[in-house]
């Protein structure tokens, strides 16, 4: 397996996971891909680690450059298993007794994980810098980005910020930097993994954001070499300042209505509504979660202003591909998002009436009740569906949507 140069000196010796296509829940169409980074120095120092299956492939991409016995040094900025399940034979084959840099809570948790493995475990917190040789690491914690352990490691010499998961995307390619990949790819890939592993954290976001301006880190990052997929090196201000207007999670005039349905007829109203907003000038994704997984659906829910959501009731209930989205939702804790509840139903007809309930409690503007309409919906029962698009599309921001609004 061959490395990969990224500047003199410095390599990705990670591993190309190109079969994954569920990620803790999360659907990774492109596959994915774990970074790894090699830094020859006087000490030479790896950066994070793989899954525990691709542990061999890491270090036969190491041993291209050099052998892995002479890694002086190892820096697990992220704990999460992608990155640290390897570490163990990782450490086995470079020498157990060499350093693993890591933060406090990293050390807790890599504790945790290993059970008395054999590891030189040494802390490091926010302005503690390691001397390399000619180059240096200084470290920066970024607590809740996305983990407690979470840390950046920052190589001013050469400008390069080794972000961990922030500013990554799950995407499995031959092609390892941004300029080699097309914008609309990443910069939907991007939002994706935004929407689905950062947004519960978008204030911690914020803040790690200010922390990097105040750092003095921000005017030298010249590459940006995230944990996952591709390596900013065009223009890495660019992926911060999306993040930046993504952590505002600012309404636009886009709706998601997503629904499933038993016999079409809550299919029925979900087109009529996604038909009424559309010639209200909203832009709509209408999803059917029997076709949508719910990771797709959340990424289109990300960047709108209004999510319409619809159930049929059964068994006196929600669908349960509708409660599993909802579950999903609740706990990625949307701001900002206009709501609304609909569906048909034979004799009881709860369904509709726990959805608005349920957006209701993530705290969805919900700007008319909850509309249900018994058996098959005729054209003139479907006023009240209009009048929701109606009144969604009044409290959505009037400027329509630009072509490329997700970037
Ligand atoms: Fe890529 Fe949070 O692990």
């Amino acid at each position: 397996m061959e490395p990969v140069k990224i500047v003199d000196n410095v390599y990705w010796v990670g591993a190309l996971d190109y079969g994954i296509r569920d990620f803790h829940g999360y659907r990774t169409s492109d596959g994915s891909t774990y970074n790894a980074y090699l830094i020859v120095d006087e000490k030479v120092t790896l950066i994070d680690g793989v899954k525990k299956e691709f542990a061999p492939e890491l270090l036969s991409r190491v041993s291209k450059i050099i052998d892995p016995k002479k890694i002086d040094i190892v820096i697990s900025n992220h704990a999460e298993m992608d990155h640290s399940s390897g570490l163990p034979d990782i450490m086995k084959a470079i020498g157990v007794e060499k350093p693993l840099y890591t933060s406090k809570m990293g050390e807790k948790a890599l504790r945790a994980q290993f059970h008395g493995a054999e590891m030189n475990l040494q802390t490091v917190s926010s302005n503690d810098t390691i001397k390399l040789g000619k180059y240096s690491i200084s470290f920066l914690e970024t607590r809740m980005v996305h983990w407690p352990d979470s840390m950046f490691s920052f190589c001013p010499e050469l400008g390069i910020l080794f972000s961990q998961d922030a500013f990554g995307m799950h995407l499995a390619t031959s092609r390892r930097f941004d300029d080699e990949v097309g914008r609309n790819v990443w910069g939907y890939e991007a939002l994706k993994y935004f929407a689905n592993i950062l947004t519960l954290y978008t204030t911690p976001i914020a803040k790690t954001l200010e922390t990097v301006k105040s750092s003095g880190f921000m005017d030298k990052i010249k590459i940006i070499a995230p944990d996952h997929g591709i390596i900013w090196r065009s223009n890495p201000m660019e992926i911060i300042d999306l993040y930046a207007k993504w952590v505002k999670q600012e309404p636009a005039r886009k709706a998601v209505v997503v629904f499933d349905t038993m016999w079409k007829s809550t299919e029925y109203m979900a087109r009529a509504l996604s038909d009424a907003l559309a010639a209200e000038g909203v832009l709509v994704r209408l999803m059917n979660m029997k076709n949508n997984h719910r990771s797709d659906v959340v990424t289109e829910i990300y960047n709108s202003g209004a999510v319409l959501v619809g159930s049929p009731t059964m068994n006196n209930d929600i669908y349960p591909t509708i409660a599993e989205l909802l579950c999903y939702m609740r706990g990625l804790k949307f701001q900002n998002k206009i709501g609304g509840a609909f569906g048909s139903y034979g004799w009881s007809g709860e369904a509709a009436k726990m959805l608005q309930t349920s957006l209701t409690d993530m705290k969805f503007q919900m700007p008319v009740p909850e509309v249900r309409i018994q058996w098959v919906p005729e054209e003139s029962a479907l006023e009240p569906i209009k009048a929701m698009a109606k009144a969604v599309a009044a409290a959505l921001p009037k400027e329509p949507v630009p072509a490329d609004f997700n970037l």
